[in-house]
This record gives structure tokens, sequence and C-alpha cells, in this order.
């Protein structure tokens, strides 16, 4: 009897302790994982909706850039940390990819993360070395047939964005070559205007001001409307290939079993986040726009997750590519 009563004064502890922690949350700092390295597009992303969310939630969010492994390494880290809303992750369609792709995968998307909410949909740009031979897409496409054991392109690993669209674009015309991966689109950025590597399909939020700047060549951007800062660059439909087709979607994740009111409050910050006039400013000058308010909801994230998962299973399967 006295066991019982003392299990009892436990639980009731135990729960007095978890509601005052969702009441006072957040009193610390929030960590915010990027599965990439710093400087690149995801990083990008993160930084500009952490600022406003942690004002919201009176707490500042420190960006913490985990790469490595196409962007699962720091997924799984996230998956396994204790689920309380101090740990959450910013992560991109890799996370929808990623079941496919890899074959040990350590953890399931939908089972082992809160979804947060959808952030923004990001345009890829198809770009080249400055003084890359080819200058138009179908140029492009001719070059890489008649060079495939020369030509070197640049990703950020298997799971990564710039590694899904170079597997669409090597589809689209036949031909496979030679791929570096990177920890990320912004070291891989260093490299091709550095002239050590010749081509990369990557986020319009990194690529923009080298293609205003001339830095690059840019052959295509991967969506069916031209974009509004680069309007003189043509869609892939445009230049010849209209299959090849592909957006980065990002959304935000915290660890499955994270208290649903915690979790509402971190979505109330994104959505505060995705108003704010220097996020959305910033954005268009890179090419992208946050989402609508209903698609940053954490049941709207939820469903595109698992959505997104059935719509590239597929196509990956198809193309044959896989990591252990
Ligand atoms: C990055 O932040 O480096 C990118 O999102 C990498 C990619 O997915 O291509």
């Amino acid at each position: 009897m006295k066991r019982v009563s003392l299990l009892c004064a436990a639980a009731a502890t135990f729960l007095a302790g978890t509601a005052l922690a969702q009441e006072t949350f957040p009193n610390q700092p929030i960590t915010m994982l990027v599965p990439f390295a710093a400087g690149g597009p995801t990083d990008t992303v993160a930084r500009l909706v952490a600022e406003p969310m942690g004002k919201v939630l009176g707490q500042q969010i420190v960006i913490q850039n985990v790469a490595g492994a196409g962007g699962t390494l720091a997924a799984g880290q996230v998956a396994k940390a204790s689920p309380d809303g101090y740990t959450i992750l910013m992560h991109h369609i890799g996370m929808s990819t990623a079941p496919t792709l890899y074959r040990n995968l350590e953890y399931n998307p939908v089972d082992a993360f809160e979804t947060l909410g959808l952030v923004t949909n990001v345009p890829m740009t198809l770009i080249a070395r400055k003084d890359f031979e080819p200058n138009t897409l179908q140029e492009l496409v001719d070059y890489v047939k008649a060079n495939k054991d020369e030509v070197v392109y640049a990703n950020a690993g298997i799971g990564a964005a710039s590694h899904l669209c170079g597997m669409l674009f090597m589809n689209a015309i036949d031909t496979a070559v030679t791929t570096v991966p990177y920890k990320g689109t912004g070291p891989a950025m260093t490299d091709i205007l550095a002239g050590e590597v010749d081509f990369m399909c990557d986020q319009s939020t990194n690529t923009t001001g080298q293609i205003k700047g001339g830095e690059v060549k840019v052959y295509a951007v991967t969506t069916p409307a031209r974009l509004g800062n680069l309007p003189d660059v043509p869609t892939t439909a445009e230049a010849g290939l209209p299959d090849f087709q592909v957006g980065v979607w990002h959304g935000l994740y915290a660890p499955k079993g994270t208290d649903p009111a915690t979790v509402e409050k971190i979505n109330a910050a994104l959505q505060t986040a995705l108003k704010d006039v220097t996020v959305i400013e910033r954005f268009a000058d890179l090419g992208t726009a946050p989402v609508a308010a209903e698609e940053a909801t954490s049941a709207a994230h939820r469903d595109y997750l698992a959505a997104q998962i059935a719509l590239w299973k597929p196509i990956i399967e198809k193309a044959g590519v896989f990591a252990d």
C-alpha cells in the first residue's frame, strides 16, 4: 500500500513538472539544427526565420550546423533528442527522399518527428563555373553527353536537394557523370567559384547573388515559371527539358513526443516569422517566398511530408540510386 502511494506521489510530481515545463516553455535558448554546412541555402533559411521566431518566443534560437550524410546525420540526432522543444530541426525535401535513398536509415520521418510547419519552397537553378564551355541548357546537355567522363557535378551528398536535382538532370539526359559530395552547397559554391568543379543544381537562395554578379553561368530555373528576380533565366521547360522540374520545400521538426502545447507555441512563432517584412523581403531577393499560413501548420506539414515520401519513392527507385 505504502509503495502504491509513493508511486502515485511520484507520478503526480512528474505530471506537475511536465505541466510546469509546458507552461514556462521556453525558459532557455532553443537549438535549431541545420543538416548542412553554414553559409548554404538551408542555413540561410534557418537563420532568417530563427531570429523573428526567437523574438516571439522570448528566447534566442541558436543555429547549429550538423552536416553530413546528406542531411541524415542531423535528422538522426534530433530524432533521438529529448522531446522538450529545445532541440528542433530545419530540414528540406531531403526528409522525404532519405527513406527511399537510404537502405539503413535509423529513423522513419513520419514516426520520429512532430511537424512544426512548412517554411518555404525554393526554386533550383542549374549553374556552372563561369568559364565552363556550354552557354545554354541545350549546349550543356550536348557537352555533358560528349564529355561524360570528364565533367564533374558538385552536390551536398545523397539526400541533398542538389543530389536529387543532379539525379533528375542525369536521368532526363540519360547520362551519368562524376559527382563530388560536399557538406553543403555553401562549400560546393566556393569550389564552383574557384573553378574546381564544373556544374551544380542548387537552390536560388544560394545562387542568386552569384548569378546576378556574373560569377557563375546559369542555364535554367527548375520551376514552371521564370523567377521575378532572375527574369532573363529560362525555365527548364522553355530551354528544352520540360520534365526536369523540382522545388525544395523546407519544414521545421521536433522530436516525436514533444508536447502539443509546445508544438503550438513554436508553430505560432513560425507563423509570425513568416509574416515578418524582413523575412518576406529577404526571401524575395533570393527568389523565394514564405509558404501561405495554412501550409505552415503542423497538420498541413505532416500531410505534405507523407505525400512527398510517396511521390519520390518510385522516382528514386527507378533511378536506382541508394546509400547504406
Ligand atoms: C545546403 O544547405 O547546403 C543545401 O540545402 C544542400 C542541398 O540540399 O543541396
